[in-house]
């Protein structure tokens, strides 16, 4: 067991007990590019997570050691900044947001690892931060509850991580539920659990490998040209605070004053807003199909309007669409890498496996990375 070694790391280094805190990373069945424009999202947590061994370490001093990277940092309390060793960023970034709140902590020692896949689109960032937050949290009774927690963790992606990220990654690390999707309204912060009954299918991912440098420069770049639509869309329209706002009629009267690109961006938001919520009755309805045509529907958009796709995850799609037995499939998450998302009929799996496989490694030359999806707990303490 991981947590063990983690444990047994950490008691060869600072010779103390530590606590041991859990999050895990996520998968969106639908909703993509959707919670930064105050939409819906359908998350889950998966049994794939971040575990940390930590203790207060008496002093202002802090030392932290990722296990996978065999990398360590030190700093003091009182003098946090971004630091150049990115994965310390999720953490510093955290005790910032903690100190901008009015609140601190003391310094402490850590030893953290885990098995999210880096850079494959399944919130490893997210998952550190929440896991940091939670357990400062319970350490120095801090007295935040989850939806603080959540937000901290996002702003600490903002300003530390630099990606202006909406709000479902933390979300779903912190809130997720064994078994279960959740719908969040990204502008209520309201959700709904339901338990996922696929019935004769499974949900399987696969990690094209690549993370194209493009992803956070673009992903903020996504951001503004939203925002661009919104502001065009407000001198013509009351109640327009975000795109969750307008409607296809009223971007389509707006046309001639958009540039089109940002026309295209806004079109797709609209168009998968509405699609979640038609997909989220359809799942409820055991609709299956419907629900995996939805996630072809989805990749459409993403890969022309929104433009957020790459050649391999396009390359993934087709290939699963090709098999006839694939019932849905979309690239997940930010985009420009990471992770396609399938609804497999689970007669097929080993079948599905071994054809996508052997197919990306012919054409792509890339050993394909395969993972059945179980969904977990949210973020907690061991
Ligand atoms: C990344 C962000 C999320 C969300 C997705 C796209 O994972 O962190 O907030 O915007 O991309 O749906």
């Amino acid at each position: 067991m991981q947590h063990q070694k983690l444990k047994e790391t950490f008691i060869n280094k600072f010779r103390t007990n530590p606590s041991l805190f859990r999050s895990p990373g996520r998968v969106n069945l639908i909703g993509e590019h959707t919670d930064y424009n105050n939409g819906f999202v359908l998350p889950a947590a998966i049994d794939k997570e971040i575990i940390i061994a930590i203790e207060k370490s008496g002093s202002t001093k802090c030392s932290v050691h990722s296990y996978d990277l065999n990398e360590s940092i030190e700093f003091d309390i009182h003098e946090v900044s971004p630091s150049s060793v990115s994965w310390a960023n999720y953490f510093l970034g955290v005790i910032d947001q903690i100190n901008k709140k009015g609140k601190s902590i003391e310094g402490f020692n850590c030893v953290f690892g885990g098995n999210v896949p880096l850079g494959a689109g399944l919130s490893s960032s997210a998952a550190l931060e929440c896991v940091f937050v939670f357990a400062f949290n319970e350490l120095w009774h801090l007295g935040l509850d989850k939806e603080e927690m959540v937000k901290i963790a996002q702003m600490a992606e903002h300003e530390f991580a630099g990606v202006k990220c909406g709000i479902m990654d933390q979300f779903a690390s912190m809130f997720g539920q064994k078994d279960h999707v959740f719908r969040l309204d990204c502008r209520s912060l309201e959700y709904e659990y339901f338990p996922l009954k696929l019935v004769d299918y499974e949900v399987i991912l696969c990690n094209t490998k690549v993370a194209h440098s493009l992803a956070s420069s673009e992903y903020n770049t996504r951001r503004q040209e939203c925002e661009t639509g919104v502001s065009i869309l407000q001198k013509h329209f009351d109640h327009i605070d975000s795109l969750r706002d307008a409607t296809s009629q009223q971007l389509k009267s707006v046309k001639k004053e958009m540039d089109p690109v940002v026309y295209k961006r806004c079109l797709y938001v609209i168009n998968e807003i509405a699609r979640v919520i038609d997909s989220c009755e359809k799942l409820q309805n055991n609709d299956l199909v419907g629900f995996g045509k939805d996630m072809y529907e989805t990749h459409d958009g993403l890969s022309h309007n929104y433009e957020v796709s790459c050649d391999e995850l396009d390359y993934l799609v087709e290939k699963a669409k090709d098999t006839g037995y694939v019932i849905g499939s979309r690239m997940m998450g930010g985009g420009f890498g990471g992770c396609t998302i399938n609804l497999v009929n689970r007669s097929r799996q080993d079948q599905f496996i071994n054809f996508m496989s052997e197919s990306y490694l012919k054409d792509k030359g890339i050993e394909l990375e395969t993972y059945i999806v179980n969904i977990e707990n949210g973020t907690s303490k061991l």
